[in-house]
């Protein structure tokens, strides 16, 4: 099966236009005459140019073991992320094609089981774990998305809008590739008092590059304002978030007694907090669902 026949969806980068297969895996695209290669097994959609990306690349190839061997392997930080993507999994439908954006070693694949699921993401060491999870995988960039227009159900950006040196141009090109009246779920780092120093402070390590920030609720519903119908926010992640969650960046509780009996407590007290008015808002993580317009 060539990899059109799997990801139909699959367009010239550059113009949108439909593409042809060739034997040795290539694609052809007739309208700007490029050829996109295959890469370790990928097909490489992203184009020339790509120099503004550089970093952003190095640092997400180096770190893709450290999501594979400690954040998404520690017990209780795998069963974090899995509430996690059940929250984004439960708000949209479950059946038609799904992107997952941005979708790292493929944490995600492995909590959406029934659904026909793409993942794109800018990382080919990424995408080497995420093969284990799935087959239909895109090395490309989200700011320049490699499919025709209007053919997704859903799609999720868990932790992507905050990379990227140009968030609308992503936003715009979401809009583009959902169906109207298709739904987006974007979970992110949201700005608040409790993620401003650690963000500060972390983009000055290696997990991070310069272009990481956190974006507040305004920002967030600024860039999708255009062309979503905003359907609901949901500010999540204050305790248990950074003591579960991230266990590759911070791994103190690793070192905590009583683990089975204080990870229910996290989440408990969490749980809590996200229900208070005002104080709700000075979470690590914001979610927001989005219906397209167009
Ligand atoms: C914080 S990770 C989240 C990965 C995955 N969604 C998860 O939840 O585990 C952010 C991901 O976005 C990818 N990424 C960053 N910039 C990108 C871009 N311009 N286009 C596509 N993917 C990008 C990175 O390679 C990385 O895998
Ligand atoms: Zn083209």
């Amino acid at each position: 099966m060539n990899i059109l026949e799997r990801i139909p969806e699959l367009a010239c980068t550059i113009c949108k236009k439909p593409l042809d297969a060739n034997a040795d895996g290539s694609l052809h695209c007739s309208g700007c005459n490029k050829t996109y290669q295959t890469q370790n097994g990928f097909i490489n959609m992203l184009t020339d140019g790509m120099q503004r990306f550089a970093e952003e690349i190095a640092v997400q190839d180096s770190v893709a073991v450290e999501y594979e061997q400690k954040r998404y392997q520690k017990p209780y930080a795998r069963r974090y992320h899995n509430w996690w993507t059940e929250q984004m999994a439960k708000r949209v439908k479950s059946e038609g094609r799904f992107l997952d954006n941005g979708c790292g070693t493929g944490l995600l694949f492995e909590n959406l089981h029934n659904s026909k699921i793409v993942g794109l993401d800018i990382s080919s060491e990424m995408l080497k774990y995420a093969r284990q999870h799935c087959n239909e995988l895109v090395l490309g960039n989200s700011q320049q998305l490699p499919f025709v227009n209007d053919c997704f159900d859903v799609v999720f950006c868990r932790s992507l809008i905050h990379h990227l040196p140009k968030p609308q141009l992503a936003i715009d090109e979401i809009s583009r590739v959902l169906k109207v009246g298709g739904e987006a779920v974007f979970v992110d780092t949201n700005c608040s008092l409790l993620s401003a120093l650690p963000r500060m402070i972390a983009n000055k390590g290696e997990h991070f590059s310069e272009d990481h920030k956190n974006l507040t609720r305004k920002e967030m519903t600024k860039l999708l304002e255009p062309n979503f119908k905003i359907d609901e926010i949901m500010y999540f992640g204050y305790i248990a978030y950074p003591l579960l969650g991230f266990p590759d960046i911070v791994n103190i509780f690793e070192h905590i007694p009583f683990k089975s009996a204080i990870e229910p407590t996290l989440m408990f007290i969490d749980n809590v907090i996200s229900r208070i008015p005002l104080l709700r808002t000075q979470s690590w993580a914001i979610l927001v669902k989005a219906t397209n317009r167009g």
